[in-house]
């Protein structure tokens, strides 16, 4: 347990941990997609620092693009309501995209992109998240690549944040009540 400014957080999955499950995660979709050329879209602002390790760990050639996404504000839990915080700014018409996320929780981020991107007319839409919470209302998806699940806590760091802090950390930890 530690104390970090206001907030307390328990050590949950180290940078060692998440560095080795990166790297079997891109070697999954360098196997997936072959020779093809993917976009990585990267949906903002979580997903910044998963991204920038996962998009190094695949061998393929691959455009980067981003969107941005926001509905948690300054609460832990979803307000439901998603608003486009960064216009997408590339087409995607038949071209091979995966999302980048770095955490599937209650599934309304995720959900709402999906049906946002089917108007771009990708060739195929496919999802990786780092993380895929366990929750029992959450809406069923279909994930393609995931780097761990994990149980319903709030967790920061690795991108992750508590009302915009705490993204820095270089490891995920659990944030104390
Ligand atoms: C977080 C996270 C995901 C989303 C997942 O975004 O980055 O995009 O919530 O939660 P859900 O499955 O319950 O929808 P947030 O709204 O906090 O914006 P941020 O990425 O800018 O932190």
């Amino acid at each position: 347990m530690s104390k970090l400014g206001k907030y307390q957080i328990k050590d949950f999955i180290s940078q060692e941990q998440i560095q080795e499950r990166i790297k079997s995660l891109g070697q999954e979709i360098t196997n997936h997609y072959k020779d093809e050329s993917i976009v990585m879209l990267g949906v903002l602002k979580g997903s910044f620092i998963f991204l920038a390790d996962l998009c190094r760990s695949i061998d393929l050639p691959a455009q980067i693009e981003f969107i941005g996404l926001s509905s948690y504000k300054d609460q832990t839990t979803s307000s439901g309501k998603i608003t486009i915080t960064n216009k997408l700014s590339a087409s995607l018409k038949d071209k091979h995209v995966l999302i980048v996320e770095d955490i599937y929780d209650t599934g309304l981020t995720l959900k709402f992109l999906l049906e946002h991107l089917k108007e771009h007319s990708p060739k195929s839409l496919k999802i990786c998240t780092l993380l895929k919470k366990q929750i029992p209302t959450q809406i069923d998806l279909p994930i393609d690549f995931y780097g761990f699940t994990i149980p319903s806590e709030f967790v920061v760091g690795f991108g992750l944040d508590v009302a915009e802090d705490l993204r820095h950390l270089p490891m995920i930890s659990i944030l104390q009540p």
